[in-house]
Order: structure tokens, then sequence, then C-alpha cells
């Protein structure tokens, strides 16, 4: 196989990058196998002192700018897709800016608006010159990260919220990173390719163009060891048995048939803080499932776990 190395010396665009045949990386380097590339980039996103990311996490992160494509995450609801890309710009020392897509969000809304109103009102008042259409111009999420003096992540969170059609009118924006503003000529290209965070709850599918530009990554549930390191970052002085007991209730829960709406890591993390600030007794939480209103938020739910807690207290009650 012709293998080729992918190496971008102290910047990571694919403008900078460049193909080489395949030999050891200098030290300092992470290598990433991705057929048919070896990818190699000075060590970059290792997650950070609050966000725990699992090593193939670190690896998509680390290809996706490498490659400078947008990286689409998916995942549960409260897994941390959003928190990855604060996560993401703190270890990379970038400025983070957040575009919150809604179901009204419209591609455009994100090169720029055209504040026609404004320039009406400033036109009856003479001390005014409303020629000059620029001062008129306020960029979106995109504009302003195509402007920044620096390179940034860009966070694009929920994608899925929009139309269809949203993902699609962003297609030349993200591969060019340009956009043309008709009513002053100008066109805005970026002075750094911003690092695109994309992601998605899945609510809809979204169009295979779009796909095709982004390096995806799925955040699998944490397993309870992965899950424990998550929050032991929120509440370092927690004490031992308090999360053992309440790790084992949460899987127990999530393993309950019916429940639709399974508790994620951002319950889990809430719920082992209440337990803590209300002082419950460990022994307790097996008893009584304390708080179970932070874990679930369905009534049907709740009556799903009471009734299979109840079953499961009986058979232990039975075996011993
Ligand atoms: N890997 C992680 N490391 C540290 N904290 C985490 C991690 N994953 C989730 N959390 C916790 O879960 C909370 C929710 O994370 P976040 O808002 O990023 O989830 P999300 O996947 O974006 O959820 P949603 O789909 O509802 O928007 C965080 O505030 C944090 O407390
Ligand atoms: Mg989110």
């Amino acid at each position: 196989m012709n293998k080729g190395n992918l190496r971008n010396g102290n910047s990571f665009g694919p403008a900078s990058a460049v193909l080489e045949p395949a030999r050891s990386p200098p030290p300092g380097t992470c290598t990433l196998f991705w057929y048919p590339l070896v990818v190699s980039t000075p060590l970059s996103y290792a997650g950070t002192a609050g966000y725990i990311a699992s090593p193939e996490l670190m690896q998509t992160v680390n290809v996706a700018v490498v490659l400078a494509r947008p990286l689409l995450i998916k995942g549960e609801p409260g897994t941390g897709k959003t928190m990855l890309a604060e996560s993401i710009a703190r270890s990379l020392d970038m400025r983070l800016l957040t575009w919150n897509i809604k179901s009204t969000t419209k591609a455009q809304d994100g090169l720029y608006v055209y504040d026609t109103v404004q320039r009406l009102y400033d036109s009856q008042f003479r001390d005014h010159d409303v020629r000059d259409i620029s001062q008129y111009i306020r960029l979106g999420k995109l504009g302003q990260a195509f402007t920044a003096d620096q390179r940034v992540v860009l966070l694009i969170d929920e994608v899925d919220k929009a139309d269809l059609e949203f993902p699609n009118d962003l297609l030349w924006e993200l591969d060019q990173m340009e956009f043309h503003i008709p009513e002053t000529g100008e066109t805005i290209a970026a002075r750094h390719r911003p690092v695109v965070v994309i992601t998605s709850n899945a609510e809809k599918e979204l169009p295979d163009a779009f796909l095709r530009r982004c390096v995806f990554h799925y955040i699998a549930f944490p397993d309870p060891e992965m899950m424990r390191r998550i929050v032991r970052v929120h509440h370092p002085d927690l004490q031992e048995r308090l999360l053992d007991l309440a790790l084992e209730a949460f899987y127990w829960l999530r393993h309950v048939p019916n429940v639709q709406k399974k508790p994620s890591t951002s319950e889990l993390v809430d719920w082992v803080q209440a337990l803590a600030s209300a002082g419950v007794d460990p022994a307790e939480i097996e008893r009584r499932l304390p708080f179970l209103g932070v874990l679930l938020k369905k009534d049907k739910d709740v009556d799903a776990v009471l009734i299979a807690h109840k079953t499961r207290g009986m058979r232990a009650a039975g075996g011993r």
C-alpha cells in the first residue's frame, strides 16, 4: 500500500499540509492511522482538566483539526457534546464562538444581517451619512469567526434543530470558508480557518452532502469507569462509597425496561450533588432512591422504576 504522511508543521490548515512518504513521526507528535494516510500532528487535543474525553474522541478531534474539516458530534443528550467544544477551545487556547441553532435559524443568520431598519432610521436625521452601507452590516457567528484576528473554535450547536435546508445552505461557506456580501460588494474570507464543531441530537437526518464534508464521532455512553472519572471531575471530594452506590443505582436504573428518557451523564452529576449536599447516607441510595426527580423526568418512567425497585427489593429480601 502506498501510504502517505500528512504533516503540517506548526499550523493545522490544509494550506500548509503536505503529503510525504510515510516515515517515523518526529518526537512530540502523535500518529493517527487513518487509511490510506498516516496523519501526524503536533500533540494537541488531549481533553482538559474539566472534561474527560475517550482516546477515540481525542483522535477524532485531532484528525478534524488536521484535515480542517468540521467535526460532527452526535450522542445522547447530556453526554458532553456542547462541553466538548469548550474543552477544545480551552485546550488549544482559542476563543470559543457559539452559534445556538433554533428551529427558526437560517444559514444567512450566521453570515451577516443587513440592518435596513437602522439605516432607514438614521436617514431621517441629517447628521447621519447613510451612504456607507458597510456600517449597517452585522456579521453573524460564522462571519465573526472568519474575521477574527486569531483562529477560533466555532461551535454550531444543535444543527438538527433547524430545517433540512440549513446544513445544505452552509456547504459552500464551510468548504470555501468565505462568503460574499452583495450589498457592499465585499467578500469575507476566513483569515484563519476556524475549528468548526457541530453537534446534533439526531432529531433529523442530515443531508449526505453535508455529512461528506465532516469528520464524525458518536460519543458512546460512558462505561462505569469513565463515568466515575467524569463525576470526580465535578465532585473531587465525594465520599467513595456514595459514588459507588450512586453509580450502581444509576446503571441499574438505565436498564429498567420501558424507561423512555434514560438519565444521562449530566443528570448523574446533578444527582450526586443532590445526594452529597443533603448528606444522604450511602446505604439509603439503594433502599429508597432519593431525589428520583433529578434523574427521571417522565411520570411513566418514575412508575416503571419504582415498580422495578420494589421487585428488586423483594427479590433481595427473598434471597437472604
Ligand atoms: N466527558 C465529560 N467530562 C466532564 N463532564 C461531562 C462530560 N460529559 C458530560 N459532562 C457533564 O454533563 C453536562 C452536560 O454536558 P453537555 O451540555 O455538553 O451535554 P450535551 O451532550 O451537549 O447535551 P444536550 O444534547 O442536551 O445539549 C456538563 O455540564 C457536564 O457536567
Ligand atoms: Mg448541548
